[in-house]
């Protein structure tokens, strides 16, 4: 689903190249829930933009899901990140003036859907992510918990086979990060979404199926947990 051939992102300083990522190669299966660990600055957010085409590589291919993100134009990528990616972020990222329906009927709105399908979309979404009676209200109206998972409704508005989270539980407690962590897994094992999560906390990466650890721009290390992928053959077997 994704593949990342020999990629490196490189910052041009005075004081000289700068290596984010350097000469990095993974693969990703679809269906796959990935967690990325690492020291702050080690490169993984910026693997992350790479994966979503929020910001393209120095050098090396990245591809998703067959797309070949280096040969997209600056329109193709702003497509495909509407359309192909859920991205969530530590701070959630909400619009502050729109209301919680409007802010996950983002995407939709951009890409033409029709107003009542906006409408019923939005609807189901809210009830995916528990949050009834809460789409006239405004995000600092609501809790962190409540907001990361308006903007995980938000990202799975347009179906996106991939979801990409950048420390979705930095901010909350632990029973909110709980509940995110629950949510992105349910979403993984019932939808089959691809997901690649970036958290620092060695407890949230144990709900993925492989720990990918980051460290000076190399992916350094790759641990396969197995995972309930195991589980459903042996459930798939009894
Ligand atoms: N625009 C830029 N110019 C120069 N260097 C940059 C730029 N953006 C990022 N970097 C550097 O690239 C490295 C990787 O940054 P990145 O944001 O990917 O780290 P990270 O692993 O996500 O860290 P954290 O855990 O703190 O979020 C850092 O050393 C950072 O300083
Ligand atoms: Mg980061």
């Amino acid at each position: 689903m994704i593949s990342i051939s020999n990629v490196s992102k490189v910052y041009s300083l005075e004081s000289g190249d700068f290596y984010a990522l350097k000469n990095n190669n993974i693969n990703i299966e679809k269906g796959e829930f990935v967690a990325i660990m690492g020291p702050s600055g080690s490169g993984k957010s910026t693997l992350l933009q790479l994966l979503g085409g929020l910001d393209t590589p120095t050098s090396g291919k990245v591809t998703v899901d067959g797309v070949e993100l280096n040969a997209l134009n600056e329109k193709e990528r702003t497509l495909f990140r509407r359309t192909k990616v859920g991205f969530v972020f530590q701070n959630y990222q909400l619009l502050p003036m729109m209301t919680v329906g409007e802010n996950i009927a983002l995407s939709l709105s951009a890409n033409n859907t029709s107003q009542s399908e906006i409408k019923s979309t939005v609807q189901k979404l809210i009830v995916d992510v528990n949050l009834e009676g809460k789409e006239p209200q405004f995000p600092s109206q609501l809790s962190g918990g409540q907001q990361q998972r308006v903007a995980i409704a938000r990202a799975i508005a347009m179906k996106p086979r991939l979801i990409l989270a950048d420390e979705p539980t930095g901010n909350l407690d632990q029973k909110n990060g709980i509940d995110i962590l629950k949510l992105l897994s349910k979403l993984n094992k019932e939808e089959q979404i691809t997901i690649v999560m970036v958290t620092h906390d060695l407890q949230a990466a144990q709900i993925a199926d492989r720990i990918i650890v980051v460290q000076d721009g190399l992916i350094i290390d790759e641990e396969n947990k197995g995972g309930y992928r195991n589980e459903t053959v042996a459930d798939r077997m009894a």
